[in-house]
This record gives C-alpha cells, sequence and structure tokens, in this order.
C-alpha cells in the first residue's frame, strides 16, 4: 500500500503584548485608516525582550503533540522554518528539540521566508513517503518584531510575533498532504532582505547604525510578486492534485496582507467564508502565519471532514509555494 502523509496535530503560541495601530501612530507617521484599508492589520503581538522564536515554537508544539496524542518517544524529527532564529547558530530546532524531552532526534532549521512552513510541510511529506519517518513535528516560528526597523513607516506597521506548529505522521486519521507546487526566483531577492549579519556584510558598527540588520523591503513590488506567485502556485497545486478549484472548500494563504489574501481568492472563485483570514489581529508573522491559521480553524471545527484545504504562501527568496490538504 502506498504510504501517505497526514496532519494529526497542530498548535499555536503568540506573545501576549499586543501593539495596536494607535500605538503606531505615536511611534511613526502613520493612521489607522491607512494601516487597516492598505493591510488589513489591526493589532499586532510582540514579544519583549526575554522572549525569543524557540519560546514561542516550544510552546506550539507542545499544543501539537498534545492534539496528536503524541509522547515524546513518538516524535522522530523536529524541522522548524525561520528567518528569526534565536541565533545564527545553534538551530532553534535543537533548542526546542531539547526542551520538548526528544532526545537524540534529527532536527535543523530551514529558510524560506514565509513560505517557510509551505516548504516544511513539502518535506515532511517527502520524509514520510519514503519511509525515513513516520512522525515529525514542522514549526513555523517568527520573532520578526526584533529585526523591524521601527522608524520605517513602510514597514513597520506590518509584522508580528508567533509560532504555528503540526505533528505530520504516516498514519491517519487526520489532513492528508495531497500535491503542491513551490519554487523559488533569486533575481528578485532584493525586494525584501536582511542586508547585513551573514557572510557578505558581517555585522560592524556602520551596519548597525544604518539599519542593515533590520527587514528592508519594496513593499509595492512584493506585493505584485506575491499575488501572482499565491494565485499561480493555488492553481497549479489543485491541477496537480486533479480537483477543480469549485471544489475547494477552504484556503488558508500567509497572512502578509488583506489584499493580497483577497486577490489571490478571486483567482480561485472563492467566497469571501471560504477564505480564513486572522491577519487582522496578528500582523504578518512570516512562517508561523499559516500555522497559527491553521490550528485557530482546526479548533473552530472547520477542517471537519471531509474538506479540501489549499494552503499558499510566498515570501524572501523570493519564494512561494501551494499545497492541497484533503481533511
Ligand atoms: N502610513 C501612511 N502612509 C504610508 C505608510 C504608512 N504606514 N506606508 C507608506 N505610506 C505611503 C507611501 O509613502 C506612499 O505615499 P506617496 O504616494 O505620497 O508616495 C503611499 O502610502 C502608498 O505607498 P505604497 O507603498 O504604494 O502603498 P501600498 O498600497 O503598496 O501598501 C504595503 C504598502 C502595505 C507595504 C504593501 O505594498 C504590501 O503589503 N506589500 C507586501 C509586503 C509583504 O508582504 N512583505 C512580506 C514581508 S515578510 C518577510 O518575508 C520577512
Amino acid at each position: 500500500m502506498n504510504r501517505e502523509a497526514y496532519i494529526v496535530g497542530t498548535g499555536h503560541c503568540v506573545p501576549e503584548k499586543i501593539l495596536t495601530n494607535a500605538d503606531l501612530e505615536k511611534m511613526v507617521d502613520t493612521t489607522d485608516q491607512w494601516i487597516v484599508e492598505r493591510t488589513g492589520i489591526r493589532t499586532r503581538h510582540i514579544t519583549d525582550d526575554r522572549t525569543a522564536t524557540s519560546d514561542l515554537a516550544l510552546e506550539a508544539s507542545r499544543q501539537a503533540m498534545e492534539s496528536a496524542g503524541w509522547k515524546p518517544s513518538d516524535v522522530q524529527a523536529v524541522i522548524v522554518g525561520t528567518v528569526t532564529p534565536d541565533h545564527a547558530f545553534p538551530s532553534t530546532a535543537c533548542l526546542v528539540a531539547t526542551r520538548l524531552g526528544l532526545g537524540r532526534v534529527p532536527a535543523w532549521d530551514f529558510e524560506a521566508g514565509c513560505t517557510g512552513f509551505v516548504y516544511g510541510l513539502i518535506q515532511a511529506k517527502a520524509f514520510i513517503l519514503s519511509g525515513l519517518f513516520d512522525r515529525i513535528i514542522v514549526i513555523g516560528a517568527e520573532c520578526l518584531t526584533k529585526i523591524t526597523n521601527w522608524d520605517d513607516r513602510t514597514s513597520c506597521i506590518l509584522f508580528g510575533d508567533g509560532a504555528g506548529a503540526v505533528a505530520v505522521s504516516s498514519q491517519g486519521p487526520g489532513g492528508r498532504l495531497g500535491s503542491f507546487h513551490w519554487g523559488s526566483d533569486g533575481n528578485i531577492s532584493d525586494l525584501l532582505i536582511q542586508p547585513a549579519g551573514g557572510s557578505r556584510e558581517p555585522a560592524t558598527c556602520e551596519t548597525v547604525k544604518a539599519h542593515k540588520h533590520t527587514i528592508w523591503m519594496n513593499g509595492s513590488e512584493t506585493f505584485k510578486h506575491a499575488v501572482r506567485a499565491m494565485r499561480d502556485s493555488c492553481l497549479l497545486a489543485l491541477e496537480n492534485e486533479g480537483i477543480p478549484k469549485s471544489e475547494v472548500d477552504l484556503l488558508i494563504s500567509h497572512q502578509a496582507n488583506w489584499r493580497i489574501i483577497d486577490a489571490t481568492a478571486r483567482a480561485l472563485g472563492l467566497s469571501p467564508e471560504q477564505v480564513y483570514v486572522n491577519i487582522d489581529r496578528y500582523g504578518n508573522t512570516s512562517a508561523a502565519s499559516i500555522p497559527i491559521a491553521l490550528d485557530e480553524a482546526m479548533r473552530a471545527g472547520l477542517l471537519a471532514s471531509p474538506k479540501n484545504v489549499v494552503l499558499a504562501a510566498f515570501g524572501a527568496g523570493m519564494t512561494w509555494g501551494g499545497i492541497v490538504i484533503r481533511w
């Protein structure tokens, strides 16, 4: 019998502290009205000085394991998609695996910007179908507000912190990971970049003064590529799965901008009720946004079987990906 991969547990965690648009009005030249109209964001959750990405990832993973009914000894690998690891090295995944008490299992980070979680699910599916693992935890976790330039009104209004995790198993029942489409294009990597701190431009006093350790973004160009990439990823994933877009029950896309989500939904011919949106509460949490939304949708009963769900994301790289999940 063919092996399959199923999502059998979900969890998420956001920090308690909330930053409102009214708070941002006091920090930069912006208005609540502009932010809501142009992005759909009203609040975002932000970490304090003591909290790092692994802290959020740990709690999300605990919830995912609990909802899957997994003991620590059941987990065979942990993978984390993040652009804001606790450290450049060691990986956040190693820290989380140890704090979960998983013993000496393989654990590693990977980086695909906001597409991180979709890339993670595709990796998990491949590992499970190959027979290498039967049970993997996939995490998308970020503290984007730690690398936000709070003087840049074009970007600082967008970001929030959070983590989401799923337990992926070779045994159902659950959300079967179906067909997908993914890709990247380094030709447009400069649209979204944290310029310094890597081997190209190591940290110096000058790089810090120039805010080169924060997010640099060409918002309007990113927007255009995002709309195209999300639409095409969804349509190609559906085509690969062999189901028409009229059979999609729910779209859970990366929560970058309400207008991008809306454009993707329109391309699929979906009504507003068929799209999960929580960007108003959390802002853009990068790799964490889809697993946070997935966990909320699960707990709200929106994924009760049978359901055809499509996940779609784009992010720094540029990267993109869409995957069909069949509950
Ligand atoms: N408040 C008020 N006015 C603003 C603000 C603000 N916060 N930000 C920009 N403006 C102004 C601009 O200066 C500009 O003014 P001008 O016309 O006088 O020059 C005007 O608003 C329009 O600016 P645009 O950049 O054209 O606005 P746009 O509608 O494109 O919205 C936004 C900007 C929200 C950034 C949008 O382009 C977007 O969401 N892009 C995608 C961003 C994204 O998804 N990035 C992913 C990053 S996550 C990651 O991978 C780490």
